[in-house]
């Protein structure tokens, strides 16, 4: 490979780079457990007219959470895993609000979900992707009674067992040999 070959894909690496963690900066994260309704966020950049929504997690396929598109939800191509279980927050989607309503959130649910509107221009439409990240958590009551069994916990209680068996021993020897 010649420098110059090197150079441009070097600056090509540094492109990407770049392009993709300015991409990832525009990310939300929400955090939910089992059981709960979650709504993932989401909202159109402008007020122009919203013509379709789409909702998809692209590590399951090209069906979709949800679409909206016609004036309606499209239930067609819906992940069986999302059936009679999401809604728009907000039907009438007002102030551009493509707000998903995610029920009975379960950890299977945990992922990064795409919102992507498509809006009409006067002469064309623009699409605009939102990345939303959604993590589901163990209720609190399990968290903390997992805590025990953390790799760091346990160290510490081994630590604490070793220098309390050093100590008997050494204060049994120093006894008998106060005896001796
Ligand atoms: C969301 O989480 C990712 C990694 O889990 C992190 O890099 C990013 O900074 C977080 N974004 C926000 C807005 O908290
Ligand atoms: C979730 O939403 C459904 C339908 O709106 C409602 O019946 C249910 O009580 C809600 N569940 C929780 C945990 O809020
Ligand atoms: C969308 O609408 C819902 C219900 O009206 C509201 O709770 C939520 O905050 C709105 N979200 C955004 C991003 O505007
Ligand atoms: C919520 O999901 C759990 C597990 O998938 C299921 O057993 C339960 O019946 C669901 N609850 C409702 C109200 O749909």
């Amino acid at each position: 490979m010649d420098s110059l070959s090197a150079t441009s894909l070097f600056s090509a690496l540094i492109f990407i780079i770049v392009f993709v963690s300015s991409v990832s900066t525009d990310q939300t994260n929400i955090t939910a457990h089992p059981g709960q309704n979650t709504s993932l966020p989401c909202r159109s950049p402008d007020n122009k007219p919203v013509i379709v929504v789409e909702w998809i997690r692209p590590d399951l396929g090209s069906e979709y959470v949800l679409l909206y598109r016609d004036d309606q939800l499209d239930p067609e191509n819906q992940h069986v895993m999302f059936k009679d279980r999401v809604d728009l927050q907000d039907r009438q989607m007002k102030d551009g609000n493509v707000s998903l309503v995610l029920r009975n959130v379960t950890t299977d649910d945990r992922g990064a979900y795409e919102c992507r509107v498509v809006q009409r221009e006067t002469n064309s439409r623009t699409e605009t992707v939102f990345i939303i990240n959604l993590d589901v958590l163990p209720p609190p009551g399990e968290i903390n009674s997992e805590f025990g069994k953390e790799p760091g916990f346990l160290f510490q209680k081994y630590i604490i067992v070793f220098f309390f068996t050093v100590a008997v021993r050494w204060a049994h020897m120093e006894s008998q040999m106060n005896r001796d």
